[in-house]
């Protein structure tokens, strides 16, 4: 399970954004030529049979609208988020720069095809440029300025996309990775305190009353974490913050979060009155670790059939207990589209294969799929 940490990939991720080069989760992987998704065309997709649920949702890059994942995304969901292309850094590069077109294809694409769409992230310390943080003279700028320049990032992002984006992560990991700290001690924390958070909310809200606005972490279901996580949520409660749920990333793996964990985690934030989604989903094959590495000799990656029964009863598990919160949880979404390619194959392993979402690298649906979705007979 995860303990302590530190997504020091992200980091990686953030530079290759930012410099503008397409690292590979912006990819839709489409080099290859397997069986088409729409030869072995399902009847229903997963957003059909979890309509009477909540909305499925995926993390997509403006080239995922082609070819077979486009088919693949019309078909199993009803909501998306953008994986890189409205974090801070690529979206508003420069302080007098926006970097619109990019997004504007996904909000398009959710337009043109009625779906749901997430914005991610407003307020995050890692894939924003450095400029914000940074006064005339080379120092950093004040608490002031700092908030003045995240109300304005803030007031042309979210009034652009007004009526398109329903739910925004507003501030995302703001949990310092130390477990004997409370908040991470970030640029946007040392200038501006706790006020960054509230007034990032204060922010969105005036910018569009009708959006929903999210809090968004990782290792959300670890007790550590998640007390301190309620403990943030319900400062922002208690202050009448404007905030209305909570996004639990669900970057987990066949070792963990148990069910226990799981509900006891849905049931403290849910008792705040915030809604619950599930933002981030994947289920990796390999344990947690927080440090980046190469491939050791030997390390094997293949997907046995013992990892794969793992995964499925994970799955199972984690859908068990999604539905059976269907009051509160307002939508679930995957963190890629299928095992062809995801951020798992780079983090923290760069060229260690990993297989944790529900299509297989030929968009098929996995055994895990299955599982997923034959419920109906199980629940009655
Ligand atoms: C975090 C962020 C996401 C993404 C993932 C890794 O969970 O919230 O935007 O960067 O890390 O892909």
């Amino acid at each position: 399970m995860r303990r302590t940490i530190i997504h020091a990939g992200f980091w990686l991720l953030g530079i290759l954004a930012l410099t503008g080069c397409k690292n590979n989760s912006e990819s839709n992987g489409n080099d290859s030529k397997p069986a088409s998704v729409s030869e072995n065309k399902q009847e229903k997709g997963l957003k059909d049979y979890y309509s009477d649920y909540f909305p499925m949702g995926v993390a997509v890059a403006p080239n995922s609208f082609e070819g077979e994942s486009k088919e693949l995304i019309l078909e199993h969901f009803n909501s998306i988020t953008p994986e890189n292309v409205m974090k801070m850094g690529v979206i508003h590069p420069e302080p007098d720069r926006y970097n619109w077109e990019p997004a504007d294809k996904i909000a398009n694409f959710a337009r043109e095809h009625n779906m749901k769409m997430r914005g991610h992230a407003l307020v995050w310390h890692q894939q924003t440029g450095p400029w914000i943080f940074e006064a005339e003279d080379g120092g950093k700028v004040s608490k002031e300025v700092l908030l003045q320049r995240m109300k304005s990032h803030i007031d042309s992002v979210v009034k652009r996309y007004k009526g398109t984006i329903y739910a925004w992560d507003v501030v995302n990991e703001a949990i310092a990775d130390d477990s004997t700290q409370f908040l991470r001690k970030s640029d946007w924390y040392t200038i501006a305190g706790e006020d960054f958070i509230i007034k990032a909310f204060e922010y969105a809200r005036e910018a569009d009353p009708e959006a929903k606005l999210y809090y968004n972490d990782y290792n959300a279901i670890i007790p550590e974490k998640r007390d301190r996580i309620y403990k943030l949520l319900k400062m922002l409660v208690d202050r009448n913050v404007p905030i209305d749920g909570v996004g639990i990333q669900g970057h987990w793996s066949i070792y963990g979060p148990s069910e226990e964990e799981l509900r006891k985690a849905i049931d403290m934030y849910s008792s705040l009155g915030l809604d619950v989604q599930i933002t981030e989903l994947d289920v990796s094959l390999y344990p947690w670790e927080k440090e980046q590495r190469e491939l050791k000799p030997g390390e094997s990656d293949e997907f046995t059939p013992e990892l794969e029964q793992k995964q499925i009863e994970k799955y199972d598990m984690f859908f068990e207990v999604f539905r059976d919160y269907k009051d509160v949880l307002t939508g679930v979404t995957f963190w890629n589209i299928s095992d062809r390619n995801t951020w798992l194959d780079r983090y923290p392993v760069a060229g260690r294969k990993n297989y944790p979402l529900l299509f297989d690298e030929n968009f098929e649906p996995k055994k895990a799929y299955w599982e997923v979705v034959e419920f109906e007979k199980e629940d009655d």
